[in-house]
């Protein structure tokens, strides 16, 4: 079967993909950016969403849900991809993420994704549930503080 990725503005898919593949949070939020997989029948397979926050110039990779039919054909490893390479376009400077600490599949996909582990300096309390990977999109790398504010903002979305 051949998927492919497409950025899509319909909430309304996105929505009926966040429940169907993460059926115990709570919805990720209208202000994020979406995209989906496709199969080639035209049916949505898997789902992923970012936002770009301004104030630390970085990318939040805010969900990614593979319906079981589809999971092990690497489609995160591609939503992840075309989610970093908008965050380039959009001229961020770094992309952030977080996984709970025993989801394999997530963190060998952003490990292969050139994502690191970062360690959280601010909010320390969050490694004993989750750890946080950044990956570093501006030449300098050169973000200071800025990875205090992208902490703060995983702490807010890990609640
Ligand atoms: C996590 C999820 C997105 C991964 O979907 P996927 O794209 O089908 O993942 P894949 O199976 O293609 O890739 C996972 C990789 O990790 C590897 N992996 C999985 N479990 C592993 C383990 N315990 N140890 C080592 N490697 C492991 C797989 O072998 C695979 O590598 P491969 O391509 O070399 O075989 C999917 O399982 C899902 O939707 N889960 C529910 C929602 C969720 O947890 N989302 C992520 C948090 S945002």
């Amino acid at each position: 079967m051949k998927y492919r990725i497409v950025k899509s503005e319909d909430i309304e898919d996105a929505r009926e993909m966040h429940k169907q593949t993460f059926p115990d949070d709570v919805w990720v939020g209208d202000d994020h950016d979406y995209w989906f997989a496709i199969d080639e029948s035209g049916r949505a397979v898997a789902f992923a969403s970012a936002i770009y926050y301004p104030e630390c110039r970085g990318v939040y990779l805010s969900r990614c849900g593979v319906l079981r039919e589809a999971v092990g054909c690497q489609l995160q490893s591609r939503l992840i991809r075309c989610r970093v390479a908008w965050a380039r376009r959009i001229g961020a400077d770094f992309v952030f993420t977080f996984t709970t600490i025993k989801n394999y599949p997530s963190i060998v996909n952003l490990l292969r994704a050139g994502f690191r582990f970062h360690e959280p300096t601010v909010h320390p309390r969050l490694m004993e549930v989750f750890h946080m990977y950044v990956k570093m999109l501006c030449v300098s790398g050169m973000v200071g503080n800025r990875l205090e504010m992208a902490e703060a903002r995983v702490a807010e979305n890990a609640r």
